[in-house]
């Protein structure tokens, strides 16, 4: 074997890559953090080999033990990458058959391509559930926000307009329900991860009598039932990142989700609103302006979005032309992939924390929400309870709201007489639509703010997420 030449050039080259080519083409700098994985994947292939009389138990053993004294030292920060041996996978391999000489039969039936398949897999698997676990605890967060200002109304938006009034909790609420379909969805691209793409060589199998459903067994390939599950395809699985591609997707629609809820706490912070307060862990300073406290953590998790939806689009352009099977483009996939990970994993956490560090300012949300005018529908439903068609009733309460505003009045501060100047069918008992607790009590459909609904979905978040 020639010296300073990677394996992969062993025998067919007569030297090693030019000095930028190496660089160009390297992903050490980036595909280490697979490592505990791509050990994983080694131990169980070693495992079938012996299995099928292609290792020792004695090479088994050795290749085992050597195997896990490199993860130590990796762990531990000892051991040097070289990057003349491109990836992570003919690093640890390359040293392995250094200490262990049947190391070189750990690549038997073994290629790259299905040996990066698989890592990046189980990495990702891992990975899909910490994230799940993280998103719980921003459920938790949001529910809990709500049970602490279970009795606090404001007012709900439609086209940044004032609506109607709607408890706090509720709008928190709105954003435990887009974490959930986000919840959903990764699991549902969980399931197409946890497929094993071993066995599937450079792209046409192996002539070698493989086990695969003991090493999808070995490495937790299994369905809910415990059934292996295996590729069906081996050009299919060489060249297969749609579960990347999933992901990315079901992340980028998480970061999206988190962007819309750092908005909104971004303006509920500021003056004009003054709904909520952020702790100042969670705000930074002005270097000129001494009095301000911004909300960079929400405005950071708003802008990071750009990047995760920026790593979607990259997948699939990646994508798009390759012809089958694996080309080393597909190579490029890593980076967007760690980057969406460590992206959404560290904003969905940091914005549970800060969530856990609000205070809301219940007189400013009061005041906000005293406006009878948000109560106008209300109004309509009442002249509909007395069997007016609603499009009337929307036509009267207008007139209504305009003669309250040209005589200078609330609404609510309205005489019968005024009322009854629009239309008749108006009745002493016609302001008590503005009491607002009455008002609140009264949306007790599913899915409404109503006051017993809003606790009710509380106390079943509460349940869920436990
Ligand atoms: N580092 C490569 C990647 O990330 C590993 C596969 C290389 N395979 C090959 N035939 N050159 O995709």
């Amino acid at each position: 074997m020639k010296k300073n030449s990677p394996v992969s050039r062993s025998g067919r080259f007569a030297g090693g890559p030019a000095a930028d080519v190496a660089q160009f083409t390297e992903s050490i700098s980036f595909d280490w953090r697979l490592w505990r994985h791509d050990i994983l994947g080694s131990m169980a292939h070693a495992q079938m080999l012996q299995k099928i009389g292609v290792l020792t138990r004695k090479e088994l053993r050795a290749i085992v033990r050597g195997l896990d004294a490199i993860g130590k030292e990796i762990r531990a920060g000892k051991f040097k990458w070289n990057p003349a041996l491109e990836d992570v996978h003919m690093n640890i391999e390359a040293e392995l058959t250094r200490r262990v000489p049947a190391g070189a039969k750990l690549h038997t039936a073994r290629s790259r391509n299905d040996q990066v398949a698989l890592d990046i897999r189980l990495w990702l698997r891992d990975e899909i559930r910490s994230l799940l676990a993280e998103i719980a605890d921003l459920q938790r967060s949001l529910v809990l926000l709500g049970e602490r200002n279970v009795d606090v109304l404001i007012p709900g938006y439609t086209h940044m307009q004032r609506a109607q009034p709607v408890y706090f909790a509720h709008h928190f609420l709105a954003y435990v329900e887009m974490f959930e379909r986000d919840c959903d969805r990764l699991w549902d691209c969980h399931s197409r991860v946890n497929v094993c793409p071993l066995g599937s060589g450079a792209i046409a199998g192996s002539t070698l009598p493989l086990k695969r459903e003991l090493v999808a067994r070995l490495l937790g390939f299994v369905d809910a039932s415990g059934r292996p599950q295996l590729t069906q395809n081996s050009m299919d699985a060489v060249s297969d990142r749609d579960f990347a591609v999933e992901f990315c997707a079901a992340a980028a629609l998480l970061a999206v989700h988190i962007s819309r809820l750092s908005e909104d706490l971004i303006l509920w912070a500021g003056a004009e609103f003054n709904f909520i307060k952020i702790a100042e862990a969670y705000t930074t300073g002005s270097s000129l302006m001494p009095q301000k406290k911004n909300p960079d953590v929400a405005e950071l998790a708003r802008g990071k979005t750009g990047r995760v939806v920026g790593n979607l689009v990259a997948l699939l352009t990646l994508l798009k032309g390759l012809p089958m099977t694996y080309n080393r483009d597909l190579q490029e996939d890593k980076e967007r992939l760690f980057d969406t990970v460590d992206t959404v994993r560290i904003t969905t956490r940091l914005m549970g924390a800060m969530l856990r560090n609000v205070k809301v300012n219940r007189s400013a949300c009061e005041q906000a929400v005293n406006d009878p005018v948000l109560l106008a529908t209300d109004l309509a439903d009442y002249l509909v309870r007395k069997g007016m068609p609603f499009r009337r009733a929307h036509h009267v309460v207008g007139a209504i709201v305009a003669l309250a505003e040209k005589n200078g009045k609330p609404l609510n501060r309205l005489s019968l007489a005024e009322l009854q100047s629009v239309h008749k069918t108006f009745g002493r008992d016609a302001l008590g639509v503005f009491n607002l607790k009455s008002a609140m009590a009264k949306r007790n459909i599913i899915g409404a703010p109503g006051t017993k609904e809003v606790v009710r979905q509380l106390a079943r978040w509460r349940k869920q997420l436990s």
